[in-house]
């Protein structure tokens, strides 16, 4: 949701910036530009819509800037213009802004910036007041505009008369900073500069950062210093390339083993579920009487499983919400409801805001989060980090296997303190949770037989994906994938429920991929699944059989490998992950890069 990169030091600064924009450019892909102290001492700026590749065209001709800030935009005040893109400048400031400013209308009237303003953006107006507030104190200027301006930001500003120097405050938006040999840098993630540092801290919110080659100075609004605290990334700089794949997307994918295995080994101590070192006291779980799931997207989905799972094994009360619903409801919640919020970044902001109304009513929050040290991490009382490493691709893949993983130890572990499963239950759950990697290095060896199969899919306009129970869960992810990097529509329906309305839209060549991997419902979603076949669909069934040899029930079977029946949707997410890959790339579509979308979602 817009990325912004800032670097103050002694290297050419436009290649640095072109390149931490690259790495950011997942969090939006509208337009790209940057600004620099150029060598006759003035602030530049190039920018264009389009991507960061258009922009490096525009770029080449000035190479001895060492200072400047640059920003990748994902719209959402004023079109796709090049006057919107930011840097914007107003006078001798110039800003780049990731959030939204709710109050822009009120403050050009009150404070009269109408012909300050070029552009339809809520960023330029920042841009004026801080134009207006500056004589020639940057910092006063900065304190005056954000006592004035309502909504996120994390901005990075230059002041013409501050040469090589780069100020900074944020509010919710996510910043990460860090001093190196290389000099200062500031962006919404580390990715854009781990190449030069693994060191980095996050900035705190509500205060200033004043970068220059020598150092980053942190203070209060008050003016008090801060040590900011430094931590370590525990990825290297190839995890955040693609590394001979085509996509992040299909590189992601295949990293889902690894992925599963770093974030369930060290919670596992002698074949049980282990959360010391995440430093979770027994007592967290114990007397535990329902479940609130609180996400959005992808998120949500792997919350599905989990609360389908848990409510099954367990025997109590699961609710999944979305998470930007059940922060304008009345949620039921008692001190003995635990509120699990789950979020790839960790900074979705109606994930953020549904788990602080939660804290209001429980102490037993607890996140599942995959970026250390993000603000929703920060605010649960406790957090599980799963240790996907960067997620790159717009479409979640491994952080939904690994959040299921998280959530498969958090149910056996919950299942031990409330006495609903025995040790030995418990050890045979996780002996097969870790043999999980395995199995999905065996369905990721199919990867070419589903390619195949898609080639039956790219001209489809409607796509319906049915199971029941765990399967049911799982496909609402499938056809979430499908849709978000194939623009083909697609349906998830429980596949009991078709009959009662959405059967009527089956016709002959509609692909409808069907998951029948729950033995109690195996022949009653093969039932349904008939249904649609005698009314002319092209159905793809992934289930368990080693083959089907009845050709009234699917026209393509893909048999995964033989897993207890809670632990099947793992293998097939899979399939279904590499059905929504191929589709895409079938089509001439980037999978890395859907159209409206972004990761890392910071406004409502
Ligand atoms: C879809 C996808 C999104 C995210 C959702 C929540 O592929 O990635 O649906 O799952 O925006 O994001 P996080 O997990 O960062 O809170």
């Amino acid at each position: 949701m817009c990325g912004i990169i800032g670097f103050t030091g002694g290297r050419e600064a436009q290649s640095i910036l072109l390149d931490g924009l690259s790495s950011l450019e997942y969090r939006g892909y509208d337009s790209a530009g940057i600004s620099y102290f150029g060598a006759d001492g003035k602030i530049h700026i190039r920018k264009t819509i389009g991507k960061v590749k258009d922009l490096r065209a525009i770029c080449d001709d000035e190479n001895s800037a060492t200072c400047g800030i640059g920003h990748t935009r994902w719209a959402t005040h004023g079109g796709v213009t090049t006057t919107n893109a930011h840097p914007h400048r107003v006078g001798r400031v110039s800003l780049i802004h990731n959030g939204i400013i709710e109050n822009y209308h009120e403050l050009v009237k009150e404070y009269h910036l109408e012909s300050d303003l070029k552009s339809d953006t809520d960023t330029e107006v920042a841009a004026a007041l801080l134009n207006h507030f500056y004589e020639e104190d940057p910092k006063e200027a900065i304190r005056k505009t954000v006592a004035l301006v309502k909504g996120t930001y994390g901005f990075c500003i230059m002041f013409q008369d501050f040469p090589n120097t780069i100020f900074s405050i944020r509010s919710v938006s996510p910043l990460v900073a860090t001093h190196c040999e290389a000099g200062s840098f500031i962006a919404s993630d580390l990715t854009a500069f781990i190449e030069f540092s693994k060191e980095y801290f996050i900035v705190p919110e509500g205060h200033i950062l004043t970068l220059t080659k020598d150092a980053i100075e942190v203070e209060t609004l008050e003016g008090v210093s801060v040590n900011p605290e430094y931590m370590t990334v525990d990825w290297d700089v190839t995890a955040a390339q693609k590394d001979g794949y085509p996509h992040y997307m299909i590189k992601e994918i295949h990293e889902q083993p690894q992925a599963i295995l770093r974030t369930i080994t060290p919670r596992i101590k002698n074949g049980l579920p282990f959360f010391e070192d995440d430093q979770i006291p027994d007592s967290f779980f114990e007397g535990v009487t329902d479940i609130t799931i609180i996400a959005c997207g992808t998120a949500m989905y792997a919350g599905m499983v989990g609360k389908t799972m848990i409510q099954n094994r367990l025997q109590i009360p699961v609710t999944v919400t979305i998470a930007s619903e059940f922060r304008y409801e009345m949620p039921i919640l008692s001190k003995n409801s635990m509120v699990i919020a789950v979020s790839q970044s960790g900074e979705t902001i109606d994930t953020l805001e549904a788990l602080r109304l939660a804290s209001k009513y429980t102490d037993r929050t607890i996140s599942l989060v995959n970026v250390k040290g993000s603000s929703i991490a920060r605010e649960s009382h406790y957090a599980l980090y799963t240790h996907a490493g960067p997620e790159i691709a717009v479409a979640s893949t491994k952080a939904y296997t690994v959040q299921c993983a998280t959530m498969y130890l958090l149910a056996c572990k919950l299942g031990l303190s409330l006495g609903k499963m025995s040790e030995a239950d418990a050890k045979e759950f996780i002996k097969t949770l870790e043999s999980v990697p395995d199995y999905i290095e065996a369905v990721i060896a199919k990867a070419s037989d589903v390619e195949q199969l898609t080639r039956q899919m790219i001209n489809s306009e409607h796509t319906f994906f049915i199971g029941r129970g765990l399967d049911y869960t799982l496909t609402m992810e499938g056809a979430l994938k499908l849709k978000e990097i194939s623009y083909i529509h697609a349906e998830s329906y429980a596949a009991g429920e078709l009959k009662h309305g959405t059967i009527a839209l089956i016709a002959e060549g509609v692909p409808v991929i069907a998951v029948a991997t729950q033995k109690h419902v195996y022949s009653k979603t093969i039932s349904n699944i008939r249904e649609v076949k005698a009314r002319g669909a092209y159905v793809i069934l992934l289930s368990m059989d080693e083959k089907i040899t009845d050709d009234s029930i699917c026209d393509v079977h893909i048999s995964l490998p033989q897993v207890p029946d809670e632990f099947a949707i793992f293998e097939a997410v899979v399939i279904l992950q590499l059905i929504a890959y191929y589709t895409s790339v079938g089509k001439g579509l980037n999978p890395d890069q859907p159209r409206n979308l972004a990761k890392s979602v910071t406004v409502e």
